[in-house]
């Protein structure tokens, strides 16, 4: 028992404990956010959706140094916490210049419209990159990390949704060039990334579809998980993040509490079971993950770290509270998305019902 609070090896990097803040949007630029979770006692921050391209709607990027300055603030404020920065690097999964002219276009266009024309492009867009194009993506993965390490952070963490993610799985990659093969595409970034910073812990967050039921879109399907997992080892990383994803559509990736299939704490584990069986490295679970008893029981059963993005929005103090006893006092999540998810699709900061007065939460609970 215990084994939350104890240190974690992930390549070269040691954390304080396996609790880990899970990829989470907060919205502009999250500095206090940060804070309050790195002061909250997780041991590990993972920066979301950090692009290898300039952003089109202007968030941090790593595709240039432009925002090393960002970059640098994050990892002082978290290191004095001795809480650990990684960087989870994307590239979209559309046509970037495309999708930007419709936003420019937006008062001409409706946002359903808008909405449309870019799942279109979507389904669209992997197959239509020639191979001299995907090469190139793949260069853009390795010059972000360079400025990973330039800026200071701790570890990667390669996003194997989003383009990674369409290249992966059977709905989006129709190709028949040398990035045919699902992996193929994942295990090229991974290994120039490795290469071009052979020194830093590499995460991978491997998201998993399933067929029956239907679950998830982008990533590996939950039979191809054996193969996935031995070509990204053999590429380079250091540690899986299980999780699902549904390429923009948000149902699957973040469940709310009346999702029909994805229900209870612990809702990927099934996931995650597939990559423990086969993974020599380490493996991060996340999910509904919000009560120490379940947490420390997929610690003993073999996971290395337990991920939580909307427990630790609720209550950035939970690894504190639960540290210290004072269990009683930690606000949880009732998994309504109402608000945190609400507030990123807006663009405005990240919230929680929690936060505002006591009463809601009840109404919501009850
Ligand atoms: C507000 C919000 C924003 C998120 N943003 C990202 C993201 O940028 N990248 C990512 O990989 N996952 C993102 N996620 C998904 C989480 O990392 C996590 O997989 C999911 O919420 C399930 O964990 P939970 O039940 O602990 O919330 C986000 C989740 C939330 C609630
Ligand atoms: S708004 Fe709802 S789902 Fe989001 S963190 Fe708060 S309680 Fe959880």
């Amino acid at each position: 028992m215990n084994k939350l609070f104890q240190p974690v090896q992930v390549g070269s990097l040691t954390l304080k404990n396996s609790i880990v803040f899970a990829p989470t949007s907060v919205g502009r630029e999250g500095l206090d956010f940060y804070e309050k979770i790195a002061k909250g006692g997780a041991s590990l921050i993972i920066l979301p959706d950090i692009s290898v391209i300039p952003s089109m709607l202007g968030a941090p990027s790593l595709g240039s140094l432009q925002y090393a300055d960002y970059f640098r603030k994050v990892v002082e404020i978290c290191h004095r916490y001795d809480c650990k920065v990684s960087v989870q690097l994307f590239h979209p999964e559309y046509d970037v210049d495309y999708i930007g002219s419709l936003y420019r276009q937006r008062g001409k266009i409706s946002s359903d419209e808008v909405h449309r024309l870019l799942a279109e492009n979507m389904m669209g867009y992997a197959d239509t990159l020639t191979t001299e194009q995907a090469d190139a993506i793949v260069e853009k993965f390795a010059a972000a990390a360079r400025n990973a390490r330039e800026v200071g952070v701790d570890m990667i963490q390669i996003h194997g949704d989003r383009l990674i993610g369409s290249f992966s799985s059977a709905l989006f990659n129709h190709r028949t060039d040398r990035y045919a093969p699902h992996t193929a595409f994942a295990e090229a970034v991974v290994k120039a990334v490795r290469a071009a910073v052979p020194e830093m812990p590499l995460d991978y967050k491997l998201t998993i579809r399933t067929e029956e039921p239907k679950l998830g879109r982008g990533g590996a399907l939950i039979s191809e998980v054996p193969e996935f997992v031995e070509v990204l080892e053999a590429a380079g990383v250091d540690a899986f993040h299980v999780a699902i994803a549904n390429h923009s559509n948000i149902r699957d990736t973040i469940p709310a509490a009346n999702h029909p299939l994805l229900q209870g704490e612990g809702c990927f584990t099934h996931l995650g079971r597939a990559v423990l069986t086969m993974a020599r490295k380490p493996v991060c679970i996340v999910g509904k993950l919000q009560h120490t008893d379940a947490m420390e029981a997929l610690l003993e059963e073999g996971f290395a770290m337990v991920g939580m993005s909307r427990q630790l929005v609720a209550d950035p103090e939970w690894p504190n509270k639960v540290q210290s006893g004072q269990t009683d006092s930690i606000r949880y999540c009732v998994y309504c998305n109402s608000k945190c998810v609400a507030s990123i699709m807006s663009g405005q900061p990240v919230s929680c019902i929690l936060w505002d007065n006591a009463n809601e939460t009840k109404e919501v609970n009850a």
